[in-house]
Order: C-alpha cells, then structure tokens, then sequence
C-alpha cells in the first residue's frame, strides 16, 4: 500500500498477468491511475514493471480469485483506499465434453469467474455506493449469448455475467457507479491454451489482438456504456443468437470447439 499515491486514481485489474487485462490495466497506467493488479500465477512482476514504466505506481498481488481467501488478499492490497475503477476481468475457460473434465476443474471456472468476481464486486462496489462514484468494467462474452458444446461450462458462467451485468447497472443506475460489461469475441490471449482446445477450431482461428478489444472495453467505460461487443465481426455473431435457435447454435459451438475440429 505505501507505494501507492493518494492523490492518483486508483484502478483495480484482476487478470492482469496477460491478455485482455494487461491491456487494460495498461490503459488504467496510460490514463494516470496507479494499479492494484492480480493474478493466480501468471507473469505479474514482469507486467508491473511494464506499468511502473508508464508512471503508475503498482502493487501486484498473486491470488487464486476463485477463493474467498484470495479476494481477501487482493482486498488487503487496496488496504481500503477508494477505488476509482473496477475491472473484473480475470477469468477462464475449460474445453472438452462436460464428462470428460474432472469436476473440480469445471467447479475452477465457476468459481473463478463466478464467485470470486461477484465476492470482489460486492466488496469494491460497496465503498463505491458509500462515495457516490465508480467506474466497473466486467468481462464477460459473446460466449454467454450461445450454448458453449464442448465449452459448456465456461459458456454458461459468461451467460450469468453478461446478464448480472446488466442487472448490476440498473441497481446502481441512480448511484454514480456505471457499471459496463465487455463482450469479446475470439481474442489472441493464453485463453485457448489455458482451456485445453489448441486441437479446435475456435483454438487454431485467427482471432482479434487484446490490445484492440480492451481499447474499446476502456472506451466504452469511460463513456459509461452498458456494454460493449468487441469487433465488427463479433457484433454480427452476437445479433445473429436473437435469431438462430439455442439447438442450432450448440451444434455450430459443437463444430468450432470440439476437440479433434482444428483446420490444419
Ligand atoms: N480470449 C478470448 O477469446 C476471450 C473471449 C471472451 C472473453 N474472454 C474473457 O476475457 C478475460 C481475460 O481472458 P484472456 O483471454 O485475456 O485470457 P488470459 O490471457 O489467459 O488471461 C486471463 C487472466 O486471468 C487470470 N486468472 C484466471 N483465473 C484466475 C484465478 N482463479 N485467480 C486469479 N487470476 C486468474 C490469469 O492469471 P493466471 O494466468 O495467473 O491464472 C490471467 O491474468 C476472461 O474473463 C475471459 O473469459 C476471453
């Protein structure tokens, strides 16, 4: 905590080792907010220094958010100074058929991208309402618009937050917290990898840079939108599940995420 300024905004990024989440904590760092950044076990330090080089004074701490142990950690590093923006964004998936993980690596996903993101909105969100002020952006995906065959679980997490999402901002409508969920598509992160889907389809596709798509998550938070889809071809995907039946679209996730499904 000492290392930190109080008279700098101070942005909170989980996720923030790689992918999406470095890019917006580096966007936080560029916009002149000092970082409370974490991740599970991802390169922080490295990142830090990245951050630190942008003028942000940083505090990085390594906790499985999937834990309530672990948003305590994360919870003792704000060490209760107020926190201007909230990105939630930590988070990750799990391919192959819903029988043939392990059920503790599907409760992982749950609980990571589930429990301990609303653990660590509850806590934030709360001293946010006590001042009046705050900025969340949470990430979720298109991947909640769709049944995710052979991704199922992590589908149905991304479903439940796109829409508590929403849910959250029209709470908090009246409070001076706004409250935005960013919806990626297919991104060039470790996510695939992580996920154990580097033989599918959707792990081998070419699939849009991270920098891009959190630039227009940090965008759409600082106009104070409710959500943003990331990508032109993303926009049409999502407008496409208003349309498409739920059968027909597992069986298109089927054919994308299905281990085995990679064009080589
Ligand atoms: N890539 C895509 O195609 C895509 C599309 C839509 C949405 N998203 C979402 O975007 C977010 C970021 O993912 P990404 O694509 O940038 O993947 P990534 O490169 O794997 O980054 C995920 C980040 O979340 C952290 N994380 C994961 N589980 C954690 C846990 N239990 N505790 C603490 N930190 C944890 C990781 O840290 P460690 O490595 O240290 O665990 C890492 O910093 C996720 O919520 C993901 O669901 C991704």
């Amino acid at each position: 905590m000492a290392s930190l300024n109080p008279e700098r905004p101070l942005a909170v990024v989980t996720g923030a080792s790689s992918g999406i989440g470095r890019e917006l904590a580096r966007l936080a760092a560029q916009d002149g907010h000092d970082l409370v950044i974490a991740a599970d076990q991802g390169p922080l330090d490295e990142a830090a220094r990245d951050f630190r080089a942008l003028g942000a004074n940083v505090e990085a701490v390594e906790a499985d958010l999937s834990t309530s142990f672990g948003v305590d950690k994360l919870m003792l590093a704000v060490g209760g100074r107020p926190v201007d923006v909230l990105v939630a964004n930590a988070g990750h998936g799990l391919g192959h058929a819903f029988l043939d993980k392990p059920f503790n690596e599907a409760r992982h996903v749950v609980d990571t991208n589930i429990t301990g993101t609303l653990d660590l909105l509850h806590r934030v969100a709360t001293g946010m309402r006590q001042r009046g002020r705050g900025r969340i952006l949470i990430t979720g995906s298109i991947a909640g618009l769709m049944p995710g065959s052979f991704q199922a679980v992590y589908n149905g997490t991304k479903a439940f937050i796109d829409s508590f999402s929403f849910a959250l901002r029209n709470e908090l409508k009246d409070t001076g917290i706004s409250v935005t969920c960013l919806m990626p598509g297919p991104t060039e992160t470790h996510f695939f990898e992580r996920a154990d889907m580097l033989d599918t389809q959707i792990g081998t596709e070419d699939k849009a840079s991270p920098a891009e798509v959190a630039a227009e998550g940090w965008d759409a938070m600082n106009k104070g939108q409710d959500h943003v889809v990331a990508g032109w071809k993303n926009k049409v995907s999502a407008a496409m599940t208003n349309v498409v039946p739920d059968s027909m679209l597992a069986e298109q996730h089927r054919k994308t995420a299905e281990p085995g499904s990679a064009r080589h």
